[in-house]
């Protein structure tokens, strides 16, 4: 291993909702991408403004915090060679109509909101989200 990483990602509520979970997770099992620790969960509005803060300033805000609390997630950490960046290879473009064949959001996001999963854009970030819902 060169380059051992670990990213966070999450099965958002729409493909929870449709039991996409074990595909999705197939999907990183393949392409080498450990799933080290998951947990299943409903966050609150107020949680899911924290966790998305970043983005707190743009116009859909209000609308990504009350999707992510509107069910129940699956948060994942995974880890393997160059992680976050094969995640984010693996998941695709953010609108699913950009989004390149045999991508997750490709196979199954809906639209650009429900786009079926996150995954941290950065090491560092990576490390603040998997802190922030595995305090590790
Ligand atoms: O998730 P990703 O890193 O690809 O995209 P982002 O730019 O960090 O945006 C976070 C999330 O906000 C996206 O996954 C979308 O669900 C949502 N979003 C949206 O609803 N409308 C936009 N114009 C852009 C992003
Ligand atoms: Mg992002």
């Amino acid at each position: 291993m060169n380059n051992l990483e670990r990213t966070l990602s999450i099965i958002k509520p729409d493909a929870v909702e449709r039991n996409l979970s074990e595909k999705i997770k197939s999907i990183f099992l393949k392409n080498n991408l450990l799933v080290k620790d998951t947990k299943k969960l409903h966050i609150s509005k107020d949680e899911a403004a924290e966790f998305y803060k970043v983005h707190q300033s743009k116009p859909f805000y209000d609308q990504l915090c009350s999707y992510l609390s509107s069910g129940p997630i699956e948060v994942m950490i995974l880890e393997g060679e160059n992680a976050v960046l094969k995640n984010r290879e693996l998941m695709g473009a953010t609108d699913p109509k950009n989004a390149k064949d045999g991508t997750i959001r490709k196979l199954f996001g809906v639209s650009i909101d429900k786009n079926s999963v996150h995954g941290s854009d950065s090491v560092d970030n990576a490390k603040n989200e998997i802190n922030f819902f595995f305090n590790k």
